[in-house]
């Protein structure tokens, strides 16, 4: 009753690491032609090779999504090398964290140009293939801190906020071209983002694992194209 994505195309940020990365190789597994954004070029091509490797086309485009001319340059190269997108997962982001007073305005900032403008860049740059097709998937990544702020959180959980907001008013806006937007809201998932390098191992296998969100994902977009779950919070059983 669902649909089958095998064949479509899939642009993914942060594609170079963690959820990002993880996404882009479940989708690559569904035979899902995957177009890799993200800073680090290396990370980026090692993610690529792995993918073909699977059977599908990869295409990497190395920008910095905070900056719209590098953002535009981005999707241009995806869809000349892979054709236009279906499925897109606005998945870049990064995490401070800090006391409001403490903390440096020009990081306070930076938070927004890339949660939230660089969201807003890459989606302004692919949604015009999605209208053209009358089709299309849009997954935006939030986070519980989202939904809700916590102490020492304030620039990343103003920016998922908004990355919210504005999910839902585009949801509104391009309903009637058959494209779903979404978001996705984890609690704490075991990348470098949210550790660093402070987990071993072991204490790893005790969170919400990357490949946990990737799956829920796909499921999301095998739905049929009637039907979406417009906002999910992903929360791990107790790890501590
Ligand atoms: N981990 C968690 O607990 C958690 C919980 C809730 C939500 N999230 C959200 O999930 C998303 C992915 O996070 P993650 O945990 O997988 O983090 P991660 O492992 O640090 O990956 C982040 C990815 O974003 C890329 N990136 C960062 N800044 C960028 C920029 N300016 N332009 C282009 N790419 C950029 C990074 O690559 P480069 O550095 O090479 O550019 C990397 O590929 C984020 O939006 C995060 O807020 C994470």
């Amino acid at each position: 009753m669902g649909q089958d994505i095998q064949g479509k195309v899939a642009y993914i940020t942060g594609a170079g690491s963690g959820i990002g990365r993880a996404t882009a190789l479940q989708l690559a597994k569904e035979s899902v032609n995957v177009g890799l954004i993200a800073r680090t070029e290396s990370k980026l091509k090692e993610v690529a090779k792995e993918a073909e490797s699977l059977g599908v086309k990869a295409s990497v485009a190395v920008a910095d999504i905070a900056n719209m001319d590098e953002a535009n340059q981005a999707i241009d190269h995806l869809q000349h090398e892979l054709g236009s997108a279906d499925i897109l997962i606005n998945n870049a982001g990064i995490g401070l964290h800090g006391s409001f007073l403490e903390t440096d305005p020009k990081d306070w900032k930076h938070t927004f140009e890339v949660n939230v403008f660089g969201t807003y860049h890459i989606t302004r740059a692919v949604l015009p293939q999605m209208i053209e097709k009358d089709q299309g998937d849009i997954i935006n990544i939030s986070s519980s801190n989202g939904l809700k702020g916590t102490a020492g959180s304030t620039a990343y959980s103003a920016s998922k906020f908004a990355v919210q907001g504005m999910t839902e008013a585009l949801m509104q806006e391009v309903r009637r071209h058959n494209i779903r937007v979404f978001t996705l809201n984890p609690s704490l998932v075991a990348t470098e983002l949210a550790f660093g390098d402070k987990l071993d191992e072991q204490d790893q296998e005790k969170f919400m694992q990357p490949e946990d969100l990737a799956e829920y994902m796909v499921s999301q977009l095998k739905l049929h194209p009637r039907i979406f779950i417009k906002q999910s919070l992903q929360w791990a059983t107790n790890p501590f």
